[in-house]
């Protein structure tokens, strides 16, 4: 097992590409903290699933983009599951505009969830990583930090703008012992984009970008994410790792 009782958070942790990482880890022997904002059921169904293969976990509530709550979250973790050795910032959000129709308000909360979450998660975990001189950072990024898409300007912002946030935090903690990469996946299918791939031309447009010819399902994300979270990739760190079927080089 390559996490045996190391304590790990996943924010957006109830569904789809973190409710499996969130297993994985489990399997490979972690205890998981799983975040979540509004879908209590499916939070406390990941939590039963980790309790069934062995590991503890925890249900917790909070809005990545509020810092009170974000802070209540993570004191909450420390207290009932231990010191958190890995945090996976995952909970995302998205909706497609056209760039003459982004409302403000959109724009406030791409940009609050995808890109201020992040911050205000990481900075409230590596707070207290600091003092143990140890731990590691996943960011879920997106093959749309690198390429602008049709009506996702403020995602493709907010990813982009987690590339440079993963770069900028593993320069300054690195001198305490913590590693911080980017995990970005390619097309992957998921409540985010459900409506999406039921549109046969969307679907065939997007796959003709992907070399590898398929949309992912998450657990094709799991392997990466036990590889970053794990001793075995002890020396990397401020990377961007893209498992997306080889659309970053087309
Ligand atoms: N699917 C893809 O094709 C794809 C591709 C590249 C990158 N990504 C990235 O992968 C990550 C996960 O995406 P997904 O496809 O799994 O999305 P998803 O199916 O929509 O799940 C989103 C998760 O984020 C949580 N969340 C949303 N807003 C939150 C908030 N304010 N505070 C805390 N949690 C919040 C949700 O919690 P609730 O369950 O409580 O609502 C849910 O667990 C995102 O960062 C996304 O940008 C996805």
């Amino acid at each position: 097992m390559k996490l045996k009782k190391q304590v790990a958070l996943v924010t957006g942790g109830s569904r789809s590409i973190g409710r499996a990482i969130a297993l994985g880890f489990a399997r490979e022997g972690a205890n998981v903290a799983v975040n979540y904002v509004s879908h209590t059921e499916e939070a406390h169904s990941t939590v039963r699933e980790i309790e069934s293969l062995g590991g503890q976990a925890l249900a917790v509530r909070a809005d990545i983009s509020k810092r009170e709550e974000v802070e209540a979250m993570v004191i909450e973790v420390w207290d009932k599951l231990g010191p958190i050795d890995i945090l996976v910032n995952n909970a995302g959000v998205q909706k497609r505009v056209f760039f003459l129709d982004l409302e403000e308000a959109d724009w406030d909360w791409m940009l609050g969830v995808n890109l201020k979450g992040y911050y205000l998660v990481g900075q409230a975990v590596t707070t207290r990583m600091k003092a143990r001189s140890s731990g590691t950072i996943i960011n879920i990024s997106s093959e749309a930090a690198g390429f602008p898409s049709q009506r996702m300007t403020a995602y493709c912002i907010s990813k982009a703008g987690v590339a440079m946030l993963t770069k900028c935090m593993a320069l300054e903690l690195a001198q305490y012992g913590i590693r911080v990469n980017a995990l970005a996946p390619g097309l992957t299918r998921t409540d985010i984009n459900r409506k999406d791939l039921e549109d046969e031309d969307f679907l065939k447009m997007r796959l003709a970008r992907i070399p590898l010819g398929r949309v992912m399902n998450p657990e094709n994300l799991v392997g990466a994410a036990i590889f970053l979270a794990s001793s075995d990739s002890e020396m990397a760190t401020g990377i961007t790792l893209h498992v997306d079927g080889g659309r970053s080089i087309t």
